[in-house]
């Protein structure tokens, strides 16, 4: 894969789970990454420097313009440049899962504020510099679960797919100008969010129905998706944008 050794990536929901993992594989494969969170990313750091990489910590709130433009502004400040921005943060870990008509206003609100506004805002607030360098690649986390319609999470299923055609269209409305727009899909993935959303029992039961449907047969872990975000963010796919790729071990076609 190409290299990208000395990239700047800013990382959106850095703190743990899958975003931690992405920020460890950048800096492995060269990159300075900007963690960004409303949580402390202060593992992430630790786990990055340790294996010798370079990170910066902004505490980010997408849901906040002015919080993601100073993400942007922090970002440069320390690096002078952004390459790649990968919005992995959302409301996922904590999140309210039952019928679909017993989901919260406020919920459901609050949903589309963290999972699609806030990828919004971020490219809002990275665009004018990768437009200046003339090269960006943004990378949007969707879920397989759009794919799925997997049911008792409507609010999420939901905005999820949205973050999927939002992909689309900014990919073509930011047309020549050298950034690339494309998303990813991950499937059920073994993080502390995906374990504590369920109750023990619905959890397993999920887990080894997701397994079933797979093609590979195996838990999918964070490590499993990172690859797929460091091809997306290379040059190597320099030729694709408005693209969705779907990382669930063939649970999924479409
Ligand atoms: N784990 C899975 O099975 C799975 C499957 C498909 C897609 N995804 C997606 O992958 C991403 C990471 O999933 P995860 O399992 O690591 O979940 P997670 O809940 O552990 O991570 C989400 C991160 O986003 C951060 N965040 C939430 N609101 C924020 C805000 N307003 N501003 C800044 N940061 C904020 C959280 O603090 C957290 O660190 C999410 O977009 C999730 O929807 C996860």
């Amino acid at each position: 894969m190409a290299s990208l050794t000395g990239r700047v990536v800013i990382v959106t929901g850095a703190a743990r789970g899958i975003g931690q993992e992405y920020c460890c594989a950048f800096a492995r494969e060269g990159a300075r990454v900007v963690a960004a969170d409303v949580l402390s990313c202060e593992e992430t750091v630790a786990r990055v420097r340790d294996s010798g990489g370079e990170v910066v910590e902004v505490a980010t709130d997408v849901t906040s313009a002015q919080s993601t433009e100073a993400m942007a502004a922090a970002a440069i400040e320390r690096f002078g440049q952004i390459d790649i921005l990968v919005n992995n943060a959302a409301l996922y870990g904590g999140m309210w899962v039952g019928p679909f008509d017993q989901i919260s206003e406020a919920d459901w609100d609050r949903m589309m504020e963290v999972n699609v506004k806030g990828i919004w805002l971020c490219c809002k607030a990275v665009v004018p510099m990768m437009k200046e360098q003339g090269k960006g690649k943004i990378i949007n986390v969707s879920s397989s679960t759009i794919w799925a319609g997997d049911p008792f999470a409507l609010h999420y299923v939901a905005s999820k797919g949205a973050v999927f055609s939002l992909t689309r269209a900014l990919a073509r409305e930011l047309a020549g100008t050298g950034i690339n727009v494309n998303a990813i899909t991950p499937g059920h993935t073994m993080t502390e969010a995906s374990k504590t959303i369920l109750d023990p029992e619905t959890f397993e039961r999920f887990r080894r129905q997701s397994v079933k449907r797979q093609i590979i047969k195996r838990n999918e872990e964070p490590a499993d998706v990172a690859g797929t975000v460091l091809f997306l963010a290379s040059d190597a796919s320099d030729f694709m944008s408005g693209q969705t790729l779907n990382i669930d071990g063939g649970r999924c076609h479409y």
